[in-house]
């Protein structure tokens, strides 16, 4: 490793290498050298189509091309010359006004297609883009600088996948989701790392069900995404369905501020998508966020470390290790770290950076000079605390953007380039000792979109990958994609799924929520002056103050913080008793009891069905009680109706703990993709106001059932429920911490909940407004925020008010793959 040449004189010395200036060999030449020849992709095809359109693009609108209305332009640029390439309209908010009218206005003649025909339009999509993929390879890079190796080989035949999987998706729609519609207008916003390919992964699932577009493509690399405008006109696709308007961050930002758009696709920066988040807050549009990793690449040393190898140079140098899901953290077991380290260098040093048109060039050009800053800067931070920098003795072209392959190693995990995405051809090591030292490392990380483990047995892999919260694990392999098999990260990672079925939930909703009816808050007993007896309490045997209630946390009543409380009224305005005044430091102590509960997620499907079983059955018992009490505040029939409706609905998710499964994918590859339905982790809950037992019941059961912890506040309007629930929970054998319940001022303990990191996911049924504040204050973390959009849900229906809608919101799927023979 010692004694290489620092980069700078490897570089200065490097021959001038590009597609156009290449002087070939001849055979007896090459027979000498026995070395590779350059072997040029052609790029007249790519160059013509450029030039056919004068090399100036207007927006996609209506099906046709047009100037933008305050006819501003910008530069592509390929990077690997930094040359320009083509200039494209900068989209402004008339634009994106004019996109999102068009696409409204095609959604009526869209949605309501056949499944049939929207399949023939997306098959049609697949075979156009199969038939163009040559130009579309050389293209995506020219424009964006990735070899023609992964264009060619990787990106366009994914594209092509893409749209055949989901052309069948479309066939089948109103089968396999019955009861769900399109959410509308759909506004995508794509990166630069894999132009055509994202584009793919966003519209090809949106047309499948329904729904008509305004894509976003990167400022970097807009032409690919013209070209498939192209093919949508080619293959005669109604005006309006696809719309392609390109521009920068302010153009994405008037997408997602449009008030007439249903839901916002976004895949970038994590600080993007924390934007985003808080922009559509106060909006309905449903959102999916694809955000940024820093994923691990574990290597045990029982692992064929030249596999591995192989499988590094995939993880961080594939698309200049401009990945999301890019293997940029590698942990070797301490025993291999030597001998890895070597065989890492050596193959460094074979790697050949170089004009991204040549077919045996490994690593390409940087997609822009601001990138490349970033990199070296991320770079020199990591030395400065403290990495070594070691970088291969190989030409480097002298002009245009590139990076050389570059490994840091002694770093410390807490390291920036340890915790930062480089988003470059970066590799940062760092050695484990035990399987529990490389889960914490691996886990040691904000995101957690993907995971590479390597080992020679089975056993410890599958061990490993269930232990790290990644969306992908691969196994003895890495950077796989399909269509069948859904993409998507944990935690800072983002929430939602690409591909899959679940990909395809993230653009239908269920037709009733939809189309519920907004939610009027209703007064709070507690704001009601004094009024005469009504039917609710007129025989009420309730004495005037009946209990005073604790907080319900770790499994033991508790005093709350504050050393306060607030009063609780019936409907009649008589005192019920007094509920805590749970604050922050109530909700920080829930919270660590919940994240301590690990008794339960470890717990099997089977234990958990047991345990709620148990819950129903207890409940049953003090029916009578509860119901008397519960009638103060609701009136006799719906509590009565709150009580039977809870014991079935709890018996519901006891039916679901262990039938709520995963499944299995099978790929194009020698290889299996397990699909492990896993839960959040700990999930904050506000509980629906209008009914204190059954909202309790309906909203944490299923949370609790595949194995969440909960923090719960339950209804403001009759937080006394509590005491009736611990009594239920110290008597069903639910370990300490499962469910915690602080009561308060709502709102108050609503903001401490959205704000506290250790908080994985946060569900809020209330009025439009509470639910804003919920998604808004969501940002830190990222948590998924699931609401009820400040609709009103029928509570006591079982079609709207429990199953998989909501067990879809408890759980996020992990896609473990596994490869097979030789
Ligand atoms: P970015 O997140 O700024 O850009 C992604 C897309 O979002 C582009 O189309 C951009 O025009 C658009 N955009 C930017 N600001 C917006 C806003 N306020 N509202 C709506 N849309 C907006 O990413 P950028 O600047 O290109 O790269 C910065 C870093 O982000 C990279 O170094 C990398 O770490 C990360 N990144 C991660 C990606 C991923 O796939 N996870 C992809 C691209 C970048």
């Amino acid at each position: 490793m010692e004694g290489n040449p620092p980069r700078e004189s490897v570089s200065s010395a490097a021959p001038n290498f590009h597609y156009n200036q290449l002087t070939p060999m001849s055979i007896v030449e090459k027979f000498v050298t026995m070395d590779y020849g350059p072997a040029p992709e052609d790029p007249r095809e790519a160059v013509a189509w450029l030039d056919k359109h004068h090399r100036r693009f207007g927006h996609f609108i209506n099906g046709a091309f047009q100037a933008p209305l305050d006819g501003k332009y910008f530069d592509t640029t390929d990077p690997s010359t930094t040359e320009k390439l083509a200039e494209v309209a900068q989209g402004s908010a008339a634009d994106i006004d004019a996109a999102v009218k068009s696409a409204r206005a095609a959604l009526p003649a869209w949605q309501p297609l056949s499944p049939h025909a929207r399949a023939r339009y997306l098959y049609a999509l697949a075979r156009q883009i199969q038939k163009h993929s040559r130009r579309l390879a050389v293209l995506e890079t020219l424009d964006n600088g990735k070899p023609i190796r992964e264009s060619r080989d990787i990106d366009i035949p994914l594209v092509a996948r893409h749209f055949y999987y989901h052309a069948g998706w479309a066939q089948l729609l109103t089968q396999e989701f019955p009861g769900y519609e399109a959410c509308g207008v759909v506004g995508q916003i794509i990166p630069w790392n894999f132009p055509l390919l994202m584009l793919a992964w966003k519209i090809a699932p949106a047309l499948a069900t329904g729904n008509t577009v305004v894509l976003k493509p990167a400022e970097f690399t807009p032409l690919t995404a013209l070209a498939f405008a192209e093919i949508c006109q080619e293959i005669d696709l109604p005006p309006g369905v696809v719309n392609i308007v390109t521009g920068d961050g302010s153009t994405g930002e008037a997408l997602v501020a449009h008030p007439d758009v249903d839901k916002i696709a976004f895949t970038g920066s994590t600080e993007v998508g924390r934007a985003i988040r808080k922009a559509t807050a106060a909006s309905h549009k449903k959102l999916s966020l694809e955000l940024g990793g820093k994923s691990p690449f574990i290597i045990f040393e029982d692992a064929d470390l030249d596999s591995a190898v192989e499988g590094l140079v995939d993880g961080i140098w594939f698309n200049q290790g401009q990945v999301c899901c890019a293997g940029s953290r590698l942990l070797m077991q301490e025993s291999i770290a030597d001998q890895l380290i070597a065989k890492i260098c050596d193959r460094m040093n074979t790697l050949r950076v170089g004009p991204p048109l040549d077919k045996s060039i490994d690593i390409g050009a940087i997609i822009a000079r601001v990138q490349l800053d970033r990199i070296q800067r991320l770079v020199d931070q990591g030395v400065a605390e403290g990495a070594t920098c070691w970088q291969p003795s190989i030409p480097m072209p002298s002009r245009g953007l590139y990076f050389p392959p570059t490994l840091l190693s002694n770093v410390h995990p807490t390291s920036i380039v340890a915790q930062q995405e480089i988003f470059g051809p970066v590799l940062a090591a760092m050695t484990f000792r035990t399987p529990s030292e490389a889960v914490e490392l691996g886990n040691n990380t904000v995101y957690g979109l993907a995971a590479c483990v390597w080992s020679e047995s089975i056993n410890v892999s599958l061990h490993i990958a269930a232990q790290l919260k990644a969306g992908v694990v691969w196994v003895n392999c890495t950077n796989l994609f399909d269509a069948s098999c859904g993409f998507g990260g944990y935690r800072e990672s983002g929430y939602g799924r690409e591909g899959g079925r679940e990909g395809l939930l993230e653009y239908l909703e269920p037709s009733w929520f939809k189309n519920a009816p907004q939610l009027h808050p209703r007064p709070l007993a507690i704001d009601q002056p004094p009024a005469q007896l009504t039917e609710a309490t007129a025989d009420s045997a309730t004495p005037p103050i009946d209990r005073t209630v604790k907080l319900f946390i770790a499994g033991k009543q508790a005093r709350p913080d504050s050393g306060y409380s607030t009063e609780v009224r019936a409907a009649d305005g008589r005192l019920l008793g007094e509920a805590p005044l749970g604050n922050r430091k109530d909700i920080r102590n829930a919270v660590e009891a919940a994240r301590k509960a690990t008794a339960w997620p470890k717990s099997t499907a089977h234990t958990r069905a047991q345990v709620l079983y148990y819950l129903a059955e207890n409940l049953s018992q003090h029916r009578e009680e509860i119901a008397t009490r519960l009638a103060d505040v609701v009136g006799r029939n719906q509590a009565a109706t709150e009580v039977t409706t809870s014991i079935e609905r709890i018996f519901t998710y006891a039916a679901w703990a262990d039938k709520y499964e995963g499944s299995i994918h099978n790929p194009p590859f020698r290889n299996v993709t397990l699909a492990m339905q896993e839960p959040i982790g700990t999930i904050g809950i506000f509980c629906p106001a209008e009914v204190p037992l059954l909202g309790f019941a309906s909203a944490v059961m299923p949370a609790i059932a595949v194995g969440n912890t909960v923090i719960a506040v339950p209804s403001e309007l009759y937080p006394l429920i509590t005491a009736d629930l611990y009594q239920l929970f110290e008597s069903s054998d639910l370990p300490p911490g499962t469910i915690n319940i602080v009561t308060g001022r709502p709102h108050e303990l609503l903001k401490t909940l959205a704000e506290h990191d250790d908080v994985d996911a946060l569900w809020c049924f209330a009025d439009a407004a509470t639910c804003a504040t919920a998604k808004s204050l969501s940002i830190g973390n990222l948590k998924q925020v699931f609401t009820n959009e400040g609709r009103s849900i029928d509570w006591f229906n079982p079609a709207q008010s429990e199953g998989r809608f909501f067990l879809q919101h408890a759980t996020q799927i992990k896609n473990i793959w596994v490869p097979y023979g030789e």
